[in-house]
This record gives C-alpha cells, sequence and structure tokens, in this order.
C-alpha cells in the first residue's frame, strides 16, 4: 500500500513536524515550504544514502560545493540566459497566468480558450550584486542558479587535475537550485527553491554515450527501490526529441506515480529525475578555444580551455557527459508517499504506519517509560536513551499513554520502540516494539545497543552494487 494522494502526505507532514508551509504566519508564499524537525532529518538521510552510494562506494566519482551565485556569463555560455524559458499564457477572461505547453489550449481556472499568444519568460531569478548597484545596471545582474550542474563544469579541470582523475570519472554535487516557475504547485513536487542531487560523468567522445544512460536509470532504479520505493510505482519515459533541453542529445526520466488518485493511467506520473546524454556542450561553450565557421573565438570571455588530455592516446579532447539529475524533495516525497500504509489494531482502529526504510527513518528508536510517575522507571528509560545516542538517533517520550506513544512513532516510521517496565528495574532488560510487525522481544540493557543496530542493518535493503561502469568506454 502506499498513500492514496499527495493531500494525505501533506497533511501527516504538517501534523507531524515533516513540512510545513513556509511563512504561515504571514498568509505564506506560494508554494514555499520548510523542513521541520522529521523533514530535515529524512532529507539529510537521502542526502547521505547518495553521497554514500555515489562518492563513497564508488571508485570514479568525487563530490564538491560550488556557489548558489556564480558569474553571470556562466549562465550566457551554457545557453540558460536566451533558452531557460517556458511559454507563458494569461487568460482573458479570468486573468489566470500559466503555461502554454501545459493546458492544451484551453484556461486551467475557467475553461476559457481566450488566450494570449504565447511569449517566452525566462525561470532564471534575477539578483543585482554590491551594496551601489541599481535594479537595472546590467553590469551587477547576477542569477541564482537554476542547476547545480553548471557550478560542476566550471570546476571540471580543477577537480580533474588537483585530483589527478583519468577519463571516466564523475563530480557529484548536492545543493539549492531556483527556478521562478510560472506554475508551482502539488506540496514539494514544483516549487521555486529546491534541491537537486546532479552528478555529470565524464567520458570519451566515442563511448558507448546511448548505453551508459541506459547503464545509469538502471542503477538509479535499484538506488530507489534501495530507499524502500516499490518498482510498480517507477517508471521509465523516453523524453521525445522535440522536447530535449538544449544541451540534450537523449534523456530518459524516472517518473514516480505521484497521483494514483487519478483515473487515467498516463496523468498519474511525474518525473522523479531525468538520466541526460549531455554531449560535449558545456566543456566545450566554457573553453576559449573553439571557433565559428568564420574562425571566430566563440566564447572570448573564458580565460580556460576546459579540455583533456589523454595520455594513452595522446589526443586532446572535450570529455562528453551523462548526467544524471535527481530532486531531493521529489524523493522524499516519493519515499514518504511509498511509505505511507495503515494498519487496524485488535480495537477496529486504524492507525497510520509510516513503513519507511530504516535507514531514512527520521528516529531509529523512541524509548518509552511504561509509568511516568514512577522516577525509577524515568530516571532508566533516560539514562538508555543518553546511551544510545552517540551510537543511534534515539528518542525519550512520555507524554501519553503507552498506546498512543506507540502509535506516534509507528505514524512518523520510527522503526523500533522501547519501553522500560516495573520488570525491568528488577531484571535490567526492557521490552523491544517492531514498527512494521508489531512483535515484542525482551532484550537485556547491556546488549539493546547491539541489538538495535543488527535489527537496523537486517530491516534496511540491500544497498546497490555501485561499481565503475561496465561498458567499454
Ligand atoms: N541539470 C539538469 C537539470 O536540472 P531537470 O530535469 O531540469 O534537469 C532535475 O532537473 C531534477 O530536479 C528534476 O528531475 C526534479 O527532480 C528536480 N526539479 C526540477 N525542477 C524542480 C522544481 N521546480 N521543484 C522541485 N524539484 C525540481
Amino acid at each position: 500500500m502506499s498513500a492514496p494522494n499527495i493531500d494525505t502526505i501533506v497533511s501527516l507532514a504538517k501534523r507531524r513536524g515533516f513540512v510545513f508551509p513556509s511563512s504561515d504566519i504571514y498568509g505564506g508564499l506560494g508554494s514555499a515550504w520548510d523542513y521541520g524537525p522529521l523533514g530535515v532529518e529524512l532529507s539529510n538521510n537521502i542526502k547521505q544514502s547518495w553521497w554514500r552510494w555515489l562518492v563513497y562506494e564508488r571508485d570514479d566519482i568525487e563530490g564538491i560545493d560550488s556557489s548558489i551565485i556564480l558569474n553571470r556569463l556562466v549562465w550566457k555560455y551554457s545557453g540558460h540566459e536566451a533558452t531557460f524559458h517556458d511559454p507563458l499564457v494569461d487568460c482573458r477572461e479570468c486573468k489566470t497566468r500559466m503555461r502554454a505547453d501545459k493546458i492544451e489550449g484551453k484556461c486551467a481556472n475557467c475553461g476559457s480558450t481566450n488566450l494570449t499568444e504565447p511569449r517566452n519568460f525566462n525561470m532564471m531569478f534575477r539578483t543585482v550584486l554590491g551594496a551601489a548597484a541599481e535594479e537595472d545596471d546590467p553590469t551587477a545582474l547576477a542569477y541564482l542558479r537554476p542547476e547545480t550542474a553548471q557550478g560542476i563544469f566550471i570546476n571540471f579541470l580543477n577537480v580533474q587535475t588537483t585530483l589527478r582523475r583519468k577519463i571516466p570519472f564523475g563530480i557529484a554535487q548536492i545543493g539549492k537550485s531556483f527556478r521562478n516557475e510560472i506554475t508551482p504547485g502539488n506540496f514539494i513536487l514544483r516549487t521555486r527553491e529546491f534541491e537537486q542531487m546532479e552528478m555529470e560523468y565524464f567520458v570519451k567522445p566515442d563511448a558507448e554515450h546511448l548505453k551508459l544512460v541506459d547503464e545509469w536509470v538502471e542503477l538509479y532504479l535499484e538506488w530507489f527501490k534501495s530507499l524502500g520505493i516499490s518498482g510498480d510505482n517507477l517508471q521509465l519515459h523516453e523524453v521525445p526529441a522535440d522536447e530535449l533541453a538544449h544541451y540534450s542529445k537523449r534523456t530518459v526520466d524516472i517518473m514516480y506515480r505521484y497521483f494514483p488518485e487519478r483515473p487515467e493511467q498516463e496523468r498519474q506520473w511525474e518525473e522523479l529525475m531525468g538520466i541526460a546524454y549531455r554531449t560535449d556542450f558545456d566543456l566545450r561553450s566554457h573553453s576559449n578555444k573553439p571557433v565559428d565557421d568564420e574562425g571566430k573565438r566563440v566564447n572570448p570571455d573564458s580565460t580556460e580551455d576546459l579540455s583533456y588530455f589523454d595520455e594513452t592516446t595522446k589526443q586532446r579532447f572535450y570529455p562528453h557527459v551523462i548526467e544524471p539529475a535527481a530532486g531531493v524533495n521529489r524523493t522524499v516525497l516519493a519515499v514518504l508517499m511509498d511509505a505511507y500504509s495503515e494498519k487496524t489494531n485488535d480495537k477496529g482502529e486504524t492507525r497510520v504506519i509510516l513503513r519507511l526504510s530504516p535507514q531514512l527513518a527520521p528516529i531509529k528508536a523512541a524509548i518509552l517509560p511504561l509509568a511516568k510517575n514512577k522516577p525509577e522507571i524515568v530516571g532508566m528509560a533516560k539514562a538508555i536513551k543518553r546511551s544510545l545516542q552517540p551510537v543511534l538517533r534515539a528518542v525519550y517520550d512520555d507524554t501519553g499513554g503507552i498506546g498512543k506513544l506507540y502509535a506516534r512513532q509507528d505514524e512518523i516510521g520510527t522503526p523500533m520502540c522501547v519501553t522500560v517496565d516495573h520488570q525491568s528495574l528488577e531484571d535490567e532488560a526492557v521490552t523491544v516494539r517492531d514498527r512494521d510487525t508489531w512483535e515484542q522481544e525482551r532484550v537485556k540493557v547491556a546488549e539493546l545497543a547491539d541489538y538495535l543496530q543488527r535489527r537496523l542493518k537486517a530491516t534496511s535493503p540491500v544497498q546497490p552494487v555501485a561499481g565503475t561502469s561496465s561498458l567499454e568506454i
């Protein structure tokens, strides 16, 4: 079972402290969201899983963290200033503003076909740099990055030379990106500020690029499944040639079933991430050597040539790039939707259980005293919580009866509850309750940390084996 719709998750996320509407006390800010204490843990756990999987467990990927605001020329030569726009239309009847490519000729609000002609709207957020800068001073104009990728391309030589990397290798980055979306919405699915996990994988010009795209698609499908997402809710979409981004020769999107309540199959899916073959477009266009048909330098502003010298073949070339680009927020939403389930107890009450993979669960164990008015029990429970803290994320809670406390932890996905009772004072043992089966086991306090760590590991889906590429590249 997964969530019946996004609204179920919006309500759970707000009620239990995962995600709150941003600026709520001032009426909110269209489609901006704040991550609460549990949301930030979940999102950090996803990012850590990704980083571990690509940067630590493989031999061929380095990480970086580049600036959000880059020199404006980066966006000129990346093509974003000229092409990063959506077609915008206004409804002449109800004045609603929409993306023309999402509405099939009819106003999404009132159904009218009396629309303005589509015009291009650049989605990059503008800002001005410097205390004395005027609003319209072109020399002070800068943008908030709309993708993390460009920070990687402009650092290609820095990473390659300082780490003495040979092709093929990749550079990974996690960070915020900003797009002035015309129609944001559907909770954290489409927002103006969001986080990306992008990796640029540099290969030879004659590598099997299209096959490499397939290979990365397979690796990512396995990674999403390792996060607990069901393969039934994942689907591939080959982006048609006329919809490809300006830099792409091929893109495959991994789609998630974010809208299971919709009757038509094809409208149930939305992009979770994309895997693109970006050719040598970016490294070439940021380089100062390439010339046009008339022999003029295409990029007279760059001070570098971002080409690569292959020691074995003694050839110099611009590496080609395979780019898997994933959204943190869309992964958070997919993970939450997929983990959502309901279970009915002996009394016929329906409980929400968030079956998060233990590696992602914000809290790994909750320590609960059976009687909060008994100082010895409370003291023992707090001491156990403190002793677990250095090895795993544990919380102490005594704000309700035990049934209510269990239900609360089930709803936020805590894999294990540890109950301290009267007998614990005698036998130095506690009851460990499993979130998914509700089965209980008695465990000695001295063995508890090892026991919990073993159980958490055993119930986490196996991480995919992510070796270097098996293809001839
Ligand atoms: N560098 C390539 C690139 O940025 P993209 O398909 O535009 O490709 C990659 O973005 C991923 O970033 C998307 O698959 C999605 O997960 C996430 N993303 C893009 N726009 C977003 C938005 N407005 N809100 C939330 N996530 C977004």
